[in-house]
């Protein structure tokens, strides 16, 4: 039985449908004939091999003797007979760099050890030669129902690895040595491997970590992500009208995202966020069945992952009738203001928190000049203290890249603690929240929320804001939306 046979998912229910119309023993035998050879034209080595060859060579040298599995993923049931669409696992892409398009469920990157080091095998569920029967009769898999995947040799020519059939893991892991996986992706295959909880936390832990530092590859990747992205948010700005035209017209404004993140890239890298009026102080407010409304704020947060998996993380906010009253104002300038002292903080050898406490003076005198917080700006600011944080309980930024919250199995010392290094891609995005009933604002302020969200690039002489091309400045909004909409 092979590893696609036995995936986490309801192969059962594809057996089974009912709906599906028997085919008899001479279409079977008919459909083994009179096919020609159809190769793929145009497959070349992919830009990303120098550089995932660097990132096995690291690992390589971590474990040495170590066998280390990076399973691709399942396809995740929807319903029924229904998938979700595939994500491969973020370890897995950034140790093969294959590309959205080309990552088949179920697949396995292997690091086997060979004495010096270690050779790098990928078995994946390649296309069905046209003698077996699934390329027709296999729903999840076959070629007529899915579209044709890559072969062998054709997977070794574009990613540079040697790869086989997944059908021959079995034997392969029967070969029993040392062995560390990413485990709870691919049920099969766990079962196959002698689990040891503390050593592969240290390996989640290890290879989350790797990825902290990014590559010129991967800042090219994000910048075209931010880049599509920019497009998405004027393409969202385009269909203000109609969003207001309709009920629930923030979906609306969801689906012109998202409909960029589809033409330009493989999928949304997180759930828009599309929140208007008061939906803005629902910090992952996904629902965006609001209506859109003249003379509110609407908070979008949008991102859209490219085939590389490398995904944007932008918010703005903005006025729906393209101009800011003035409370909207004034509470759009603190959050701007403490966005800029954010990123004034982002350089070389800054902790990571520096920024987000930059960003928390200025919230901090803001809600002051309110007249809304009950101690000083300086009481507040102390550990002990905070009460500014009740108009921004979240924290003011993460790490990006293949994950929009990337290194997700850093430490608190590796990661929050830690002190900030040229390469490091982090998100800046305070806010200000005033919920509508929040007493302590007079009516017109209540139900605001701003937030501004962007992508930063630690260099050398400090941050570069990739995600630049998208206004912030009130004033700098305005203009561009009066463009946008004239
Ligand atoms: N869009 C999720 C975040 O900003 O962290
Ligand atoms: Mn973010
Ligand atoms: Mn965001």
């Amino acid at each position: 039985m092979n590893s696609a046979n036995n995936s986490n998912n309801n192969e059962k229910a594809l057996e089974v449908r009912t709906h599906d119309i028997p085919i008899a023993d001479a279409m079977t035998e008919f459909m083994k004939e009179g096919w020609a050879p159809s190769p793929l034209t145009g497959v070349n080595p992919h830009p990303s091999i120098p550089f995932t060859k660097i990132r096995r060579e690291r690992l390589s040298k971590q474990y040495p003797g170590i066998r280390l599995i990076f399973p691709s993923g399942s396809l995740k049931v929807r319903s029924n007979d229904s998938d979700y669409p595939f994500r491969a696992h973020s370890a897995y892409s950034w140790f093969t760099g294959i590309i959205s398009l080309d990552c088949v469920p179920d697949s396995l990157f292997v690091m086997e050890p060979n004495g010096s080091g270690h050779d790098a095998l990928l078995f994946i569920h390649p296309r069905s030669p046209r003698d077996s029967d699934e390329f027709y009769k296999n729903a999840r898999h076959g070629e007529f129902w899915i579209g044709r995947r890559m072969t062998l040799e054709e997977t070794e020519t574009k990613y540079g690895l040697k790869t086989e059939k997944i059908e021959s893991i079995e034997e392969f892991l029967a070969n029993k040595k040392d062995t560390l996986i990413i485990r709870g992706e691919d049920k099969h295959i766990d079962g196959l491997v002698a689990e040891n909880e503390e050593k592969e936390k240290e390996f989640l832990n290890f290879t989350s970590l790797m990825r902290i530092v990014k590559d010129q590859y991967e800042i090219d990747e994000m910048q075209k992500a931010i880049d599509v992205s920019v497009r998405g948010f004027a393409d969202m700005i385009r269909v203000f009208p109609a969003a207001i035209s309709v009920p629930r017209g923030e979906r609306v404004i969801e689906s012109a995202f998202y409909g960029r993140a589809r033409l330009e890239g493989n999928d949304l890298g997180y759930p828009s966020i599309v929140a208007s009026g008061a939906h803005a102080c629902v910090l992952h407010w996904i629902k965006n069945d609001g209506d859109v409304l003249p003379g509110d704020l609407i908070l979008i947060d949008a991102g859209v992952e490219v085939e590389s998996h490398y995904t944007a993380d932008i918010t703005r906010t903005f006025p729906v009738n393209g101009k800011f009253t003035e409370a909207q104002r004034q509470i759009y300038m603190i959050v701007y203001k403490a966005q800029q002292a954010g990123i004034a903080a982002v350089k070389p050898g800054a902790k990571f928190k520096d920024f987000h406490n930059a960003c928390m003076v200025e919230i901090a005198k803001g809600a002051a000049e309110l007249g809304v917080l009950p101690i000083s700006v300086e009481d507040s600011l102390k550990p002990e203290g905070g009460l500014h944080r009740r108009w921004q309980v979240c924290g003011s930024g993460h790490h990006l890249g293949i994950d929009v919250h990337d290194c997700a199995h850093a430490r608190k010392e590796q990661y929050a603690e830690a002190v900030l290094e040229a390469g490091m891609l982090i998100t800046v995005e305070p806010g200000f929240y005033i919920q509508p009933d929040d007493m302590l604002f007079p009516e017109e302020y209540r139900g605001i929320g701003v937030r501004i969200e962007d992508d930063i690039l630690v260099t050398e002489s400090g941050a570069k804001i990739m995600s630049n091309a998208l206004p912030r400045h009130p004033d700098e909004v305005e203009a561009y939306m009066a463009k946008l909409l004239k």
